[in-house]
């Protein structure tokens, strides 16, 4: 059965390995020791696919200017999922990537049919999480996607010229005019930087969840047929592995007691993450002789991505696991307080921040 990514929805993937050879993704274990990738999401696999990112760290060690851009449909609150791109930013800023975030307003609006006084609120807010989490403002853009001047909204107008319905309903499946106004406006999004008026930058990464790859690979064939006219090179891509919810199912706005959200009490994320599901056994004493399946873990998942950065203290919670030497009780507790530290620690540079989160992205008129 072929896989399909719908950037709309709720995507689980079950095989990310299918994955990369469905859409000629490439698996990002190829280069990461041959560019010294050295944040733990490249080690860990947990960013495991990508388009191009070699062009663009050959760009970037060659002292090119670079970019990573990327961008956030600001409904609900920042979770640990959007926390990923987050640090994926801030990864990218420090390596030397000029980084710009899209506030995508004018998606949100379209195609989950939010209120627009909302939308510009949490917008600010997730501008403010941005900040919070390590991205350098001062070194940074940020925008609303419906506050962006004529040139990059001629390019939605121009690009229109250049796809089919067709190829929409094959990339996206079913289509609306919103969604395609979203697509094209996304696409708008990646490739204006490219125009001097906004800074020229030729070497655009993208880093995202693997669900947003349908709008990259329309992206690549728009540049493409605007290559003469435009000048526009492909954007390069890499794709994280989507967090799952503390049940071990999609995680999805709906279900907001799955997810933890950076905004969340402390007291009510760790009784979240008490309640998450474990790959432990039915008994301590089955749990001691045959020992747990971290795998299966979402205790595990959560020390994989956000809890702990260091690999030897991730190798020995797994070797603790397998041989039964710790429980799910206590695991879940040095889990728990290893939150309460990201979460209040977070909780308190947002507070800086979000009083002075205007001095970097203009509000819209409207
Ligand atoms: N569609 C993205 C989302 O669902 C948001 C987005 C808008 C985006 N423009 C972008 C992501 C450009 C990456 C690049 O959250
Ligand atoms: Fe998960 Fe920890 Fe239990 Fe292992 S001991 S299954 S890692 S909670």
């Amino acid at each position: 059965m072929s896989i399909t990514l719908d950037p709309w929805g709720h995507t689980a993937v079950e095989d990310y390995e299918k994955l990369l050879e469905e859409f000629g993704i490439k698996p990002i274990k190829d280069i990461v020791d041959f560019y010294s990738l050295d944040h733990h999401y490249f080690k860990r696999n947990v960013i495991f696919g990508h388009r191009d990112f070699d062009l663009w760290l050959e760009k970037l060690s060659s002292k090119s200017r670079v970019a990573a851009l990327t961008g956030f449909m600001p409904s609900g609150s920042p979770h640990l999922g959007t926390a990923m791109v987050y640090e994926e930013l801030k990864y990218l800023q420090q390596k030397g990537a000029h980084v710009k975030v899209v506030i995508a307003d004018a998606e949100a609006y379209a195609v989950r049919r939010e209120d627009r006084n909302g939308l510009i609120k949490r917008g600010l807010e997730f501008v403010a999480h941005a900040i919070a989490w390590g991205i350098n403002p001062e070194e940074a853009e940020f925008y609303f996607q419906t506050n962006m001047t004529s040139s990059y909204y001629r390019l939605i107008q121009m690009f229109s010229r250049k796809v089919t319905e067709a190829e929409m309903r094959a990339i996206y499946g079913e289509v609306s005019p919103a969604k395609i106004i979203a697509a094209l406006t996304q696409v708008a999004d990646i490739l204006h930087l490219q125009l001097e008026e906004y800074g020229g930058y030729k070497y655009v990464l993208v880093p995202v969840g693997v669900d947003q790859d349908p709008h990259l690979r329309l992206t690549r064939d728009i540049a493409d047929r605007f290559e003469h006219e435009l000048g526009l090179k492909r954007p390069a891509s890499i794709y994280h592995k989507l967090l799952r919810g503390l049940d071990g199912n999609k995680m999805s706005k709906s279900r907001p007691e799955y997810a933890i959200h950076l905004d969340d009490p402390v007291e009510l994320a760790e009784k979240k993450l008490i309640n998450a599901l474990t790959g432990g056994r039915a008994t301590a004493e089955e749990q001691r002789k045959l020992g747990g399946e971290p795998l299966k873990c979402m205790i595990f998942e959560l020390y994989t991505y956000h809890l702990v950065k260091d690999n030897n203290e991730l190798r020995e919670i797994y070797t603790d696991c397998v041989s039964g030497k710790i429980l799910c009780g206590a695991c879940k507790k040095k889990a728990a307080a290893k939150l309460r530290e990201l979460l209040v620690d977070h909780r308190n540079k947002y507070n800086e921040v979000i009083n002075q989160v205007e001095k970097y992205i203009e509000k819209p008129s409207f």
